[in-house]
């Protein structure tokens, strides 16, 4: 069997659009190391003072994941967000998802680690250019319906008609737009082919994409197919269709850890997503063993950093004890809010 740190070279491409800070500037220990086990101690007993519920998603660091309340998707984590029932919720993730939190619990507090952890699908769709362009759609006559992936500002929710998730986007359209109506998917292109094909459905696709899922490199991956016999390729649908090809399941991260977690025998999986990810599926079927993907570079036995999102890893144990110590930052309502969450609640609750 060849081990994993010989699975494959990373071709460390760097993210066309990434405007975030590195990794290593993030993760500086030189920002002043305090105790993990301490930090997990102090955020227990905060969450207990602030009457508090952590969320956390799939993509934050496992020491964030293990400390809280409600792990998952971005459709189980806004489900979760819903059921809560203490007065603060701390949503350890991007913008987009605590924004989400806070519009489907108007009388909650909202707080979020780092207010900066943003997202490249949600900066490629600004409201104003999503409006201008329905409306030269409109002018030009076409009878269409705006689909959103959930990866999309507030203000962007606002001008949709639909909103979903890698793990109800199947359906919902299926269920809910009318054959006879096109469909104005946004952001992002690469989801957005997928659906095309699983759907049948012809769609205009907005041109954003995943920083981390469009950088995965065929030649990486079928050098670690090559190397690892017999395993098997996860793939999120945010990767492009070339990934996707050469894949043996795609889905969204909760449908990936249901997929390992129904396989008893043993084996060995590819995954083609976010690098904390192998944290909940290790978790979920221990029995397995999870290769990222671009993976281990050679020479030195580090994982690459580019499968990791610069906008999740602004998560750190500290600043989410600093943020339940402070009660900043939080989510504040705008006025958007209204309109954004009734599409968010028809589309993820009903
Ligand atoms: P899901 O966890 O909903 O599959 O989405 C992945 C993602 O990119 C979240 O930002
Ligand atoms: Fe956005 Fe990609 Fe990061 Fe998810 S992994 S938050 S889609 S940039």
């Amino acid at each position: 069997m060849t081990p994993a740190g010989d699975i494959m070279q990373c071709s460390a491409r760097k993210p066309m659009h990434d405007q975030s800070p590195t990794l290593s500037v993030i993760d500086s220990p030189a920002a002043g190391y305090e105790d993990p086990l301490d930090l997990m101690d102090e955020i227990d007993r905060l969450k207990t003072e602030q009457d508090a519920t952590i969320l956390a998603h799939y993509y934050v660091e496992g020491e964030i994941q293990d400390i809280a309340d409600f792990t998952g998707d971005s459709l189980k984590l806004a489900r979760d967000a819903a059921a809560v029932e203490n007065s603060t919720i701390l949503f350890a993730g991007v913008h987009f998802m605590a924004e989400s939190a806070k519009m489907l619990n108007p009388d909650k507090r909202v707080l979020i680690p780092d207010l900066l952890a943003g997202c490249s699908l949600a900066e490629s769709c600004p409201a104003e250019k999503l409006d201008a362009f329905q409306e030269k759609l409109r002018q030009e006559g076409r009878d269409f319906v705006t689909v959103a992936y959930i990866n999309t500002s507030a203000a962007v929710k606002a001008l949709c008609d639909w909103i979903v998730t890698s793990g109800n986007a199947r359906e919902l359209i299926d269920e809910k737009v009318p054959a006879e109506k096109e469909i104005l998917f946004v952001p992002d292109q690469h989801l957005g082919r997928y659906l095309e094909e699983v759907t049948g459905r012809k769609m205009i696709l907005w041109p954003g994409a995943c920083m981390v899922h469009e950088i995965f490199s065929l030649q990486d991956l079928l050098r670690a197919k090559r190397n690892n016999p017999g395993s098997v390729v996860i793939a999120h649908p945010e990767c492009p269709q070339n990934i996707l090809d050469v894949s043996d399941f795609v889905g969204g991260t909760e449908k990936m850890r249901c997929y390992v977690q129904s396989i008893e025998e043993p084996t060995k999986f590819l995954v083609a997503t976010e690098a904390n990810m192998i944290h909940p599926l290790h978790h979920a079927a221990p029995q397995h063993e999870f290769i990222p993907v671009p993976g281990i570079m050679t020479d030195t036995g580090e994982t690459c950093a580019c499968n990791r999102c610069p906008h999740m890893a602004r998560n750190t144990l500290q600043k989410v004890r600093d943020c339940l110590k402070t009660g900043k930052p939080e989510i504040t309502w705008q006025p958007y809010f209204d309109k954004a969450k009734d599409v968010l609640e028809r589309s993820l609750l009903k």
